[in-house]
């Protein structure tokens, strides 16, 4: 989005549980993963809309790279939180060099941010809701956030060819993936350990983004109360299989359902009551957190809309790390969708 696009890209995804690499070929309309790993961290290095990445893991980041082998010195990076803000505004018909001014007034509007300080963007999208005005998605972040993974990433000696918003390569994987989309309008959930990427795709095409600040986390923070472990004692009793449970982790695990589920309940219904003109035909989920057991069975009782596990398997061929497969294809979503960035 910010930066100019590059070929062989380096997908860098900086999520709260772990950084996602992925490197990606589109051949003949295939998607071939040749590289992928997972660097796992004990704390999230982004804080209050700052990064601040310990020199323990850029370390860890500099030993995945040498040991992926990845030649290519060009990374394409997600950003996303709260110094990012996408949003879709309706302004009148006009030439196409004329929009930014335009979008710079709507941004003094909408954007909680000081615009002196901000990377601002826009993208003219093909919805045409009515014949005299034209539908554009206005992209803000702030310049102090976005330097500060521009200079992650020159840490780790490679260069940020491309800083992308997290929900945009979302949406890039997901219609890349599910090429035509079956239904007109679709969300997706990335349920991550902090945070939910939410986006809604009209055919094809990104019009909300939203993030919402809960994720897997919530559940493992429920059962660290319920039974008085540590926050790893509680991760892994999580992910252990439902069998073994006790029954303060089946209530533990019922109310972290709940919290994520009010939350993502209270995102649909604020998109729909701000976009009545979208019928939402079908719900996609992915994330790490997407596999906590009876979430999907949750948000189905709750939104009472069709809704699915994101399954692009067999649409992507993996050559990366095998023990990492399940994951890539559980949360490597928006790894993969910065990795294909140039193609765009
Ligand atoms: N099998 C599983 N069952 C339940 N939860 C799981 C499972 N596997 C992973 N998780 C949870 O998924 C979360 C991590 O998912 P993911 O890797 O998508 O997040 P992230 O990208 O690091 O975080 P964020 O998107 O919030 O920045 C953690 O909360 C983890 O406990
Ligand atoms: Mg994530």
């Amino acid at each position: 989005m910010f930066f100019l696009g590059s070929k062989n890209l380096l997908g860098f995804d900086i999520g709260a549980s772990k950084i996602k690499l992925c490197v990606a070929q589109i051949k003949s309309n295939s998607i071939h993963v040749k590289k992928y790993f997972e660097i796992p961290m004990d704390k999230n290095p982004i804080h209050q809309g700052e990064i601040h990445p310990t020199d323990k893991l850029i370390q860890k980041c500099k030993v995945a790279l040498s040991k992926l082998k990845i030649k290519s010195k060009k990374v394409c990076a997600g950003v996303a939180g709260s110094s990012v803000m996408v949003k879709r505004v309706t302004i009148p018909l006009m030439e196409d060099s004329l929009i930014h001014e335009q979008i710079r007034w709507e941004a003094e509007q909408y954007i909680p941010f000081d615009l002196g300080s901000v990377i601002l963007e826009h993208k003219k999208l093909d919805l045409k809701l009515q014949p005299d005005s034209l539908e554009v998605l206005l992209v803000a972040a702030q310049d102090h956030f976005v330097m500060q993974v521009n200079q992650f990433i020159q840490n780790l000696g490679k260069t940020c060819a491309c800083i992308d918003v997290s929900s945009f390569a979302l949406s890039n994987a997901l219609s890349r993936t599910y090429k035509g989309l079956p239904h007109k309008t679709v969300a997706l959930f990335d349920i991550g350990a902090e945070s939910t990427h939410f986006i809604v795709l009209h055919r094809d095409e990104l019009i909300f983004s939203r993030d919402v600040p809960i994720g897997g986390k919530a559940h493992t923070q429920e059962i660290e109360k319920a039974m008085g472990l540590s926050f790893q004692e509680a991760e892994a009793f999580k992910k252990a299989s439902v069998g073994e449970w006790p029954e303060q982790v089946h209530q533990a695990v019922l109310s972290g359902n709940k919290l994520v589920t009010d939350q993502l309940t209270g995102s649909i219904e604020f998109f729909l009551n701000t976009s009545s003109q979208f019928d939402l035909e079908k719900i996609y989920i992915t994330g790490g957190g997407a596999f906590t057991p009876g979430l999907l069975e949750a948000l189905k009782l709750s939104l009472q809309k069709e809704m699915e596990i994101l399954n692009f398997s067999d649409r992507v061929k993996y050559s990366g790390d095998p023990s990492l497969k399940n994951s890539f294809f559980q949360s490597g979503a928006v790894s993969l969708g910065l990795a294909l960035r140039k193609d765009k």
